[in-house]
């Protein structure tokens, strides 16, 4: 392993093994991929798009990554009928932040807390404030797309279809 994946690994440890950050492993995002490996895909392409770049705050452009999806329970096991706009694409932004300052507030600064709460950009109309925000919006969507191979998968990407039975 070269020293780059150590830097990662070491920013991405504190988080990762809190026992909360662990239930992710059994939400689903997409298709069969858990929350849990779907955030730590999008902070390590963040990482290495951030790692040659001085004016973006590595640190914190990783940890807004691997917090942007973490809302409070698994969307796709949620039967309760809600409008249009409560929908998990519109809404798990701001539950994803709520919850980060629920367990892992120590981690928070304004840029990683504006990386979570805007990375649903255009979905959610406010764009991101930061360099490091419009990464975590792109990464999200550069992975999250390997699951749109067809325009009627895009509900299920931006979070207002579930998977298919
Ligand atoms: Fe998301
Ligand atoms: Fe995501």
């Amino acid at each position: 392993m070269n020293k780059d994946i150590y830097e990662f690994i070491n920013i991405i440890k504190p988080i990762i093994k809190h026992p909360e950050y662990q239930k992710r492993k059994h939400y689903l995002h997409h298709e069969n991929q858990s929350v849990y490996n779907h955030s730590i895909h999008v902070a390590y392409i963040v990482f290495k798009m951030s790692k040659n770049n001085k004016r973006i705050d590595t640190k914190s452009a990783v940890i807004g990554a691997l917090l942007h999806d973490f809302y409070y329970k698994p969307w796709q096991d949620d039967t309760e009928k809600r409008p249009f706009f409560k929908q998990h694409g519109f809404v798990h932004a701001k539950e994803a932040l709520e919850n980060s300052k629920i367990y892992f507030k120590e981690y928070l600064n304004p840029i990683v807390e504006n990386c979570i709460l805007r990375h649903m950009f255009p979905l959610n109309i406010h764009p991101p404030k930061y360099r490091e925000a419009w990464l975590v919006s792109l990464a999200d969507k550069k992975d999250s797309l390997k699951i749109f191979k067809h325009p009627k998968s895009l509900p299920k990407y931006i979070g207002i279809k579930k998977r298919l039975k």
